[in-house]
């Protein structure tokens, strides 16, 4: 490869990978990107490898490690502390993610979807009400994901504008002292209400959180703090991006829209595709803890890795045609969701959630459009994570 590929870029069309990241595809499975500090980190593009990688445990997601990447300047507001989950490596990391498991199962999650429909029919309902337009960002994506985790953590939905404005800040706030700040301020907030909650219970996965963990004695107040921080941030950031890019996404394609509907019962398929195709978590992070031999290279210790999902996604050695959006392709193996020990605890959630937005969206407003030329649209920068800054609808 001639030119070294900085990491990460912005996308030319919202549902593309970056058109920047060609050479990476031709490059595949690994090849090196630069960031924006100047350093050299391998990229990981071959589905295989990926996921040989993303379940090798020299692999380390410890992002205090002074060798971690950093995609960006305010990343490092990030790394000054330890993050639970995502930046703890096993067996720290089990021991966490043991405590959570069981309000995430398949069986916890479908017994959540009655409640999920009531959401999204309720914001449909004032949709209609205050209609026949609507920002969809504000009126609908952001705010389903948002009061499902909150009912679930026992967060008040009350609070949603204070938490998803610092959840922005933390993931695209403009440089390493605001992300310290939003962080600072998630984390006191975070404190009181474990505080009120220790006085007055509720019913949510932070309460039983509280009594069976925190008065136990088993884990502190930093540690549930830094849990219920990365719940409720990756609890509504992601999906409200899957919501709102994946409904611009139908919308950009009618064929596969007018397929879908004639055929709900494609929806759970249509999700999974949508994800491979959409990629919105474009770029995992990890750190080499020891030499490692693959794709015929040799990853040394402390070298950083980057896993661009949205072109590994696009592998066509593994999905035919990648770059068309296909409901009846094999796609269970895509890595959106991560892939091994982080892979995401959210999904069964994520996954209900998109499959009931979308179907519940596009039933009941029949002549859903866009309501601006679709160029002129805006969407998320590439260093964060991917999806609408605003959707203008009609209907
Ligand atoms: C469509 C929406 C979502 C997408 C695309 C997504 C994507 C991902 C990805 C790619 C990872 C792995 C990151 C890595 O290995 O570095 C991850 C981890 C995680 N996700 Fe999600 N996620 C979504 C929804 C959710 C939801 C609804 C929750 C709810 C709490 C959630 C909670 C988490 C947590 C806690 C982790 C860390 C798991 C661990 O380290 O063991 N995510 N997610």
């Amino acid at each position: 490869m001639s030119e070294i590929v900085s990491f990460p870029q912005d996308r030319t069309c919202p549902y593309h990978p970056p058109t920047a990241y060609e050479p990476l595809r031709e490059g595949r499975p690994l090849s090196r990107v630069s960031l924006f500090d100047g350093r050299t980190v391998w990229v990981v593009t071959g589905h295989a490898e990926a996921r040989a990688l993303l379940a090798d445990g020299r692999l380390s997601s410890d992002r205090t490690n002074a060798a971690f990447p950093a995609p960006t300047e305010r990343f490092k507001g990030l790394q000054v502390r330890r993050a639970a989950l995502l930046g703890v490596d096993d067996p720290e990391h089990n021991t966490q993610r043991r405590m959570l498991i069981p309000r995430f199962s398949v069986k916890r999650i479908a017994a959540l979807r009655p409640q999920i429909h009531q959401t999204v029919d309720r914001l449909i309902d004032e949709m209609i009400a205050a209609g026949p337009r609507a920002e969809l960002v504000s009126a609908f994506a952001l705010p389903v994901p948002s009061m499902v985790i909150c009912a679930l953590l026992g967060v008040p939905y009350d609070d949603h504008e204070f938490f998803e404005g610092q959840s922005r800040r933390l993931l695209r706030g403009p440089g390493q002292s605001d992300v310290e700040d939003a962080r600072h301020r998630l984390d006191e907030y975070f404190a009181a209400l474990i505080e009120r909650k220790r006085r007055e219970p509720g019913d949510g996965l932070l309460d039983e959180l509280i009594a069976q963990r925190l008065e136990t004695g088993e884990i502190d107040v930093e540690e549930l703090v830094a849990l219920a921080l990365i719940l409720l941030v990756a609890g509504h950031e992601t999906t409200a991006n899957m919501i709102s890019l994946g409904t611009f996404t139908l919308l950009r394609h009618p064929e596969q829209l007018t397929e879908l509907r004639a055929e709900p019962s494609l929806m759970p398929t249509a999700v999974e595709e949508l994800m491979r195709f959409l990629s919105i978590a474009d770029g995992m992070l990890r750190v080499a803890a020891e030499d490692i031999e693959i794709g015929g290279e040799t990853i040394r210790t402390d070298e950083g890795v980057v896993f661009s999902t949205s072109v590994i996604n696009r592998d066509d050695s593994v999905f035919e045609e990648p770059d068309a959006l296909d409901w009846h392709r094999p796609n269970r193996h895509h890595v959106a969701f991560g892939f091994g020990i982080h892979q995401c605890l959210g999904q069964n959630l994520a996954r209900a959630e998109m499959e009931i937005a979308l179907s519940t969206l596009f039933e009941r407003l029949p002549g859903l459009r866009l309501d601006a030329e679709p160029d002129s649209i805006p969407f998320k920068p590439g260093d964060t994570i991917q999806g609408m800054l605003e959707l203008p609808v009609a209907w």
